[in-house]
C-alpha cells in the first residue's frame, strides 16, 4: 500500500454531462478495480455514479456505495466517515485500486474530502492521487453566461448555512457571491436580494448538465418551491458590462478637442 502499491484516487466527475468528464478521469475510472461512490442512505442512488456508469465494466470492476448521510450530527457522522475510510483501505491492502468519485470537483465541498483527511492522517502509507473535475460553479456560470470574476472582482463562495445578516454582509462586501446548496432556502435568499435591490443580478442554476437543467433569472417562478439539492445561485453585482463601463470611463477622462469631456459611450 505504498507508492508502489494500489492507489487511492479521488476523482471529480464533473457536473452531470458525460462530455465534461476529463480524459484523465476517464482513464483512471476505466482502470480502477473498485469504484466507491457516496450515497446518503444504504442502497441509495448516486448522482456521480449515474454520470460514469455507462463506461464502467461491471464484469471486472466492483461498485461500492459508501454512506454519507445528509446530517449535521457530527457525533453520528464521524464514525461513519471512519468506516468508509476503513472500507477503502481494506481494498487497497488487497492490492485493489480504488477510485472515489465525486460530483464536480473533489476539492470543493465534497464527501471525498472527509475520507481523504482520515486516510492521510491514519494511513499515511496510502498513495493518493486527486483528479480535478469541472466544478458545478464553472458549469452553472457557463450555462447562464454570467462571469464568476472579471478583472479585479472579488468572489465569495458559500454554502447555504448562513444567517440572513451574514448573507447581507457578503452581498455588500463581494462583487460576486455564489450560494451553493440554495435549493431549500431560496425564499430567504430572495428576501435579502430584494432588500438590497439585487434580485435582477441573480442567476439560478439547478441540475446543470442534465435533462432536468434549470438556468434562469426568473426567481419568482421558483419561490415557495422546494428545488433540487443540486441548485446554485450566482449573484453578480455588476450592472454595466465591464468593457462597456471601462470604455465609458475612458471617454469621460479624455477631453474633447474644445476642452470638454467626450460623451460616455
Ligand atoms: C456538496 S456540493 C458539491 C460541489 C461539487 N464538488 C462541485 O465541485 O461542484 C453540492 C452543491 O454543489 C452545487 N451543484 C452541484 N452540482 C450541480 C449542478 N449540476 N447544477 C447546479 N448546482 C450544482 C449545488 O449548490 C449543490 O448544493
Amino acid at each position: 500500500m505504498s507508492a508502489r502499491g494500489a492507489v487511492f484516487y479521488g476523482v471529480g466527475v464533473g457536473p452531470g454531462e458525460f462530455e465534461l468528464l476529463t480524459l484523465k478521469a476517464e482513464r483512471i475510472l476505466r482502470a480502477a478495480d473498485v469504484i466507491c461512490y457516496p450515497s446518503c442512505k444504504p442502497g441509495g442512488s448516486s448522482y456521480a455514479l449515474r454520470i460514469i456508469k455507462p463506461m464502467l465494466d461491471l464484469s471486472r470492476q466492483r461498485l461500492e456505495g459508501l454512506l454519507f448521510p445528509m446530517d449535521k450530527d457530527f457525533a453520528r457522522l464521524i464514525p461513519i466517515w471512519h468506516e468508509s475510510a476503513r472500507a477503502i483501505v481494506s481494498h487497497l491492502r488487497e492490492n485493489r485500486s480504488v477510485a472515489f468519485i465525486t460530483e464536480g470537483d473533489p476539492m470543493l465541498y465534497s464527501t471525498f474530502l472527509h475520507v481523504y483527511e482520515i486516510i492521510t492522517e491514519e494511513f499515511p502509507e496510502v498513495a493518493v492521487e486527486i483528479v480535478p473535475g469541472v466544478s458545478s460553479l464553472g458549469a452553472a456560470a457557463a450555462a447562464g453566461r454570467i462571469a464568476l470574476g472579471q478583472a479585479d472582482e472579488a468572489i465569495a463562495i458559500v454554502p447555504a448555512t448562513y444567517q440572513k445578516h451574514e448573507l447581507k454582509e457578503l452581498l455588500e462586501r463581494f462583487d460576486v457571491v455564489v450560494l451553493m446548496k440554495v435549493g431549500a432556502v431560496l425564499d430567504q435568499v430572495v428576501e435579502v436580494l430584494d432588500e438590497l435591490g439585487l434580485r435582477d443580478r441573480a442567476l439560478l442554476a439547478s441540475r446543470v448538465g442534465t435533462k432536468q437543467e434549470i438556468v434562469t433569472r426568473e426567481l419568482e417562478a421558483y419561490r415557495a418551491k422546494r428545488l433540487h439539492y443540486l441548485t446554485t445561485l450566482i449573484v453578480s453585482k455588476r450592472g454595466v458590462p465591464l468593457v462597456r463601463a471601462l470604455q465609458a470611463q475612458a471617454a469621460q477622462a479624455r477631453p474633447s478637442e474644445n476642452g470638454a469631456a467626450v460623451e460616455p459611450i
